[in-house]
């Protein structure tokens, strides 16, 4: 909450290369008197082959259209590699650490040069041409850093999909984005588990079939175990791609090309691609990063995401490349094989500055503050989250246990959609609140608007919109440029509305209060309720569900899905049948916390269920239901409230 005492920016060492207040006052007043100038003073952390003269075009009425540097050249693989390669060629640009192997792979620029090269010749050998798809389904190792660059240094789109995701949601993926090669794995480690990324792959490719645009498929060998691999269409990734030779000219791109997409859950309904072109996303990534993790020499950044979410293209990949830093991945898992795990690794390869999530942080907490004692952590200077909200309490636990009251800790707020870091302190230039994601960037306005779509001013409460364009906001939503004017501009006309609430105090600082919309947020990652149900309801058996968060004390929230069973049903749903059901259909990670079967749900005369109720049953209240007189049949709350209570 806002009363928890703020710490200053004195609080902590600071080092010369850090920020000013005064400077970041400049660079506020900047940006808010000229905008078109500062943003084109902030490309230039970018190389350009050639230099945008204007920065913005475009507006969020009507067709919303968004140009940002629009007559600027470039290539993204150039941004974080080339332009690096004189001055540091030699420098660790990528650390990547494997569980089960002694000692970490560390490429240098140059050496990431020569992969990327390489790659980039095999996929114009296989006919990747500039602006067609190319999906990656990787784990976290050095060949899916070396992908999302070599697909930019050709000009293909990268689409990176989740490794939990199931065979049907890839195939959905692979189909609606039109890729033509895939890049994937035989199997990943998830501590002792074994994850069979091409088994996954093959089912997918096998139902989409004839359909399937997908015409060769990359694999990694990351396991002796042998896997199927089907003649003229897959390929050993290193026996093919390692013949290549170490160099390729870039394509020159135009800044508004495409250089990614990106599935996320939104609402309603099916996961959609957010589209984020080149000059704009790379200058913003160059510049939140910049912002937020400047990168001193020495510097090692381990922002412990999954490359396949927005926090792993931006901070593991474009933004800390292209500010020419160490960035560092892991396949290992917080506490497993024991707990402290990630600590251990902060120790072995003097990691900086961690950024993680706040299910990570929890996790780690819950270890106990022993195992953080136990480690040295004093190579860290900077800590940072983001993906949900993290609460003052854990806040604390994490800058005084983890940080040991030294290192300040960022809370982050950002999207897919934002690309980038938007609101977020910038260390040692100013105070921060536990619990709060500070304030907007330079060159960001925030507003908060009420139900009505009233900007409100000074303190306030309701949806957190943006008014202004940034360089790394999304462009469209993949081949529905529609949904994407109905989903983010049609809410409060004029405004970009983030799908988010939030307060904002007597400082200016905000403070997140969650999504407004029907989408709930387990461990970090973004779930769409009514997605859960739209899997549900493909299961005859069933006459229909409801899919609600509840508060969760590691995951931040939790899946619980209420379902209603067919009376004539031959054969029963079960509890387990119902989860395996979500995550065939949507992917390991969106397996239900809970299952109830109940006899009906409550609603209100016109048939809506009636979720608020629904969330706090499933969180275990039994009472202060509110008022109940407009549901059809107030004696199911009792009825399912008794069900919830027998099972815990
Ligand atoms: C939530 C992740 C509170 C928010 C970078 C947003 C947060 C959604 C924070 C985007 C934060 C992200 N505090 N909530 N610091 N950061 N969120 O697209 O609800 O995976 O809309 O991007 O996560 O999730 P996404």
């Amino acid at each position: 909450m806002s009363h928890t005492s703020s710490i200053p920016a004195s609080a902590y060492h600071k080092h010369p290369l850090l920020m000013s207040a005064e400077r970041l006052q400049v660079m506020r007043d900047y940006a808010r008197q000229d905008p078109e100038a500062f943003w084109l003073e902030q490309a230039q952390r970018i190389h350009w082959h050639r230099k945008p003269t204007k920065a913005f075009r475009g507006s969020f009425d009507g067709d919303v259209s968004i140009k940002w540097y629009e007559d600027g050249l470039l290539n993204a693989s150039v941004c974080c590699i080339d332009r690096h390669l004189t001055a540091r060629g030699d420098q660790v640009a990528l650390i990547s650490h494997r569980e089960g192997r002694e000692n970490a792979e560390k490429l240098t620029y140059c050496m990431l040069h020569e992969r990327v090269c390489r790659l980039a010749n095999a996929l114009t050998d296989l006919g990747v041409e500039k602006g067609q798809r190319v999906a990656i389904c990787l784990p976290m190792i050095s060949e899916s850093v070396v992908a999302m660059l070599a697909c930019a240094r050709v000009g293909a789109i990268h689409v990176v999909l989740f490794g939990g995701f199931s065979a049907e949601g890839i195939a959905d993926r692979l189909h609606d984005s039109g890729a033509v090669l895939v890049i994937t794995a035989s199997e990943a480690k998830r501590g002792s588990k074994s994850v069979p990324f091409k088994q996954t792959m093959d089912e997918a490719l096998l139902k989409a079939g004839k359909d399937s645009t997908v015409h060769s498929v990359l694999v990694v060998r990351t396991s002796e175990a042998a896997v199927p691999m089907l003649p003229g269409r897959d390929y050993d990734f290193h026996d093919f791609v390692d013949s290549f030779e170490p160099d390729f000219i870039p394509v020159v791109m135009p800044a508004e090309a495409p250089l990614f997409m990106l599935y996320t859950s939104g609402s309603p309904g099916k996961p959609k691609a957010v589209v984020h072109t080149t000059g704009g996303y790379m200058a913003w990534a160059a510049y939140t990063m910049g912002m937020v993790y400047t990168q001193h020499p020495g510097d090692v950044l381990w922002c412990t995401a999954d490359v396949a979410w927005i926090t792993g293209h931006t901070s593991v990949v474009y933004g800390p490349l292209a500010n020419g830093g160490t960035t560092m991945i892991s396949d290992s898992l917080p506490n497993a094989p024991h707990p402290g795990r990630w600590l251990d690794l902060v120790d072995e390869y003097k990691v900086t500055m961690l950024f993680t999530s706040p299910t990570a942080v929890r996790a780690m907490m819950a270890d106990g503050d022993e195992v953080a004692a136990a480690h040295s952590l004093e190579s860290l200077r900077l800590l940072g989250v983001a993906g949900e909200p993290i609460s003052s309490d854990v806040w604390l636990w994490y800058h005084d246990t983890i940080g040991r009251k030294r290192c300040p800790v960022a809370d982050t707020w950002w999207q897919t959609e934002t690309a980038g870091i938007v609101l977020g302190p910038v260390p040692g230039a100013q105070a921060l609140k536990p619990g709060s994601a500070s304030t907007p960037l330079p060159g960001l306005e925030l507003v908060i608007a009420d139900q009505k779509g009233q900007i409100q001013q000074n303190m306030a409460e309701g949806s957190l919109c943006i008014a202004r364009s940034w360089p790394g906001q999304a462009r469209t939503i993949w081949r529905d440029h529609d949904r994407f004017c109905k989903t983010y501009f049609s809410m409060v006309p004029g405004f970009y509305f983030t799908g988010d609430g939030a307060r904002r105090d007597e400082d200016g600082y905000y403070w997140i209060t969650g999504r407004m919309d029907d989408v709930i947020n387990v461990a970090g990652h973004r779930l769409g309720t009514a997605e859960v149900e739209d899997a549900l309801a493909t299961d005859h058996r069933l006459v229909e569900s409801a899919a609600v968060g509840v508060p969760h004390p590691v995951k931040g929230q939790a899946l619980v899905v209420f379902v209603i069973s067919r009376k004539d049903a031959v054969t029963q749903l079960t509890e387990a049948g119902i989860k395996t059901l979500v995550s065939d259909t949507l992917g390991r990670y969106a397996t239900p916390e809970d299952v109830y079967i109940v006899p009906d749900l409550p609603r209100t005369r016109s048939g809506k269920i009636v979720r608020r109720l629904l969330r706090k049953i499933a969180s275990g209240e039994v009472d202060n239901f509110g008022d109940l007189s407009t549901l059809t049949d107030q004696d199911i709350v009792r009825t399912i409230c008794n069900f919830v209570q027998d099972k815990k």
